[in-house]
């Protein structure tokens, strides 16, 4: 293993500083975070999430405004894309670095993404994934596990990083050795990004400590609210995409802080999906009053290694220190 963080293949691809790609967090990671990590020499990739229009023609338009176009890219959600492919289509215009597909089969938009010439990046939460993601001709997996914010496997389906990595890494070499790696999934430090490479990723993709800055577009109080919690205060369920009235497909759940309003409902996820109407208008007021208690933070287990809610591209250099440390 070379000693130095910036040489390993994925920096060398994307022309970044530092092997961290930030995640494509929907309705978080705006314009702004996405500059700012590919200012630090990161991988910014814009939250395009649900594929709202709108919102990502401003938000794209910021970021390649404030930050440098060849480490720019977007994300979406793949099975929404399946309803509405237009942000998709709007975003391909614009040159983006990468496009990054989550939760849903890729192949189908594979082809539109070569042919702007944007490299595809497939995240991927089990063994049985990678060989879709490689047939729709991705430069970059991501072995997302169940630690994770936000989306990922449910707890039947889910991998941990631990074990997860270096075998989707193995899987890799045999083979697709020029496919690249990264790990996703409880990395919040230069310790954590150090351990992914050591288990065989090319780099990471860092969802919960950059939702903890300066530019991400969750609320101050809701990001303050976070900092005073363990790694033990999240949880994994269909709450709140039911609550948020988001349709996932079911092997798919959320991991956010369990709060009360988790607690109540996340042994009768069946009775609230049958009868979500009371909880939904407490929830969405809760929502609109900035209530913690009710309304979702949306942050993995790696949010007990975060006390501090500095500019993104401070925890940038910030990890990539520690994790050259850490490896040299
Ligand atoms: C607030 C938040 C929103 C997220 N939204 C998306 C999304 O829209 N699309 C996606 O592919 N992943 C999304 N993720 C998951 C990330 O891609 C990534 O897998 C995860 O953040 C990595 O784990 P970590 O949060 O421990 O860093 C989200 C994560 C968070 C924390």
């Amino acid at each position: 293993m070379t000693s130095s963080i910036a040489s390993f293949r994925f920096t060398e691809a994307f022309s970044l500083a530092a092997p961290i790609a930030q995640a494509p967090m929907a309705y978080a990671a705006g314009g702004a975070l996405a500059a700012a990590c590919a200012r630090a020499g990161a991988l910014g990739l814009v939250g395009g999430g649900y594929g709202e229009l709108p919102w990502l023609q401003r938000e794209y338009a910021l970021a390649l405004s404030a930050g440098p176009r060849e480490r720019i890219g977007c994300g979406f959600i793949t099975w929404k894309l399946d309803e509405d492919a237009s942000a998709l289509d709007w975003v391909l215009q614009h040159r983006p670095a990468a496009v990054m597909l989550s939760f849903g089969d890729p192949r189908p938009y594979a082809r539109r993404i070569a042919d702007a010439g944007a490299a595809l990046i497939c995240q991927v939460q089990r063994m049985e994934q990678i060989p879709h993601a490689i047939e729709a001709g991705a430069a970059v997996v991501v072995a997302q596990g169940g630690e994770a914010g936000g989306h990922g496997m449910d707890t039947l389906n889910g991998r941990a990083v631990i074990s997860f990595v270096p075998e989707a890494a193995d899987w890799l070499a045999a083979h697709s050795p020029s496919t690249l790696l990264l790990a996703a999934g409880g990395i919040a430090d230069g310790r954590g990004l150090a351990a992914a490479l050591i288990l065989g990723a090319d780099g990471v993709l860092v969802g919960s400590r950059l939702w903890a800055t300066q530019e991400c577009l969750a609320s101050d109080a809701a990001k303050r609210h976070a900092l005073a919690q363990d790694g033990d205060a999240t949880a994994r369920s269909a709450v709140f995409d039911i609550l948020r009235r988001k349709d996932w497909p079911t092997t798919y759940n959320f991991r956010a802080l369990r709060n009360a309003m988790h607690r109540e409902w996340e042994g009768q996820t069946d009775a609230l999906r049958a009868a979500p109407d009371e909880a939904r208008a407490l929830f969405e007021q809760a929502a609109a009053q900035g209530d913690f208690t009710r309304a979702n933070v949306t942050v993995g287990e790696a949010v007990g290694l975060i006390r501090d809610l500095p500019p993104a591209g401070e925890v940038i250099a910030r990890m990539a220190r520690e994790a050259q440390a850490a490896l040299g």
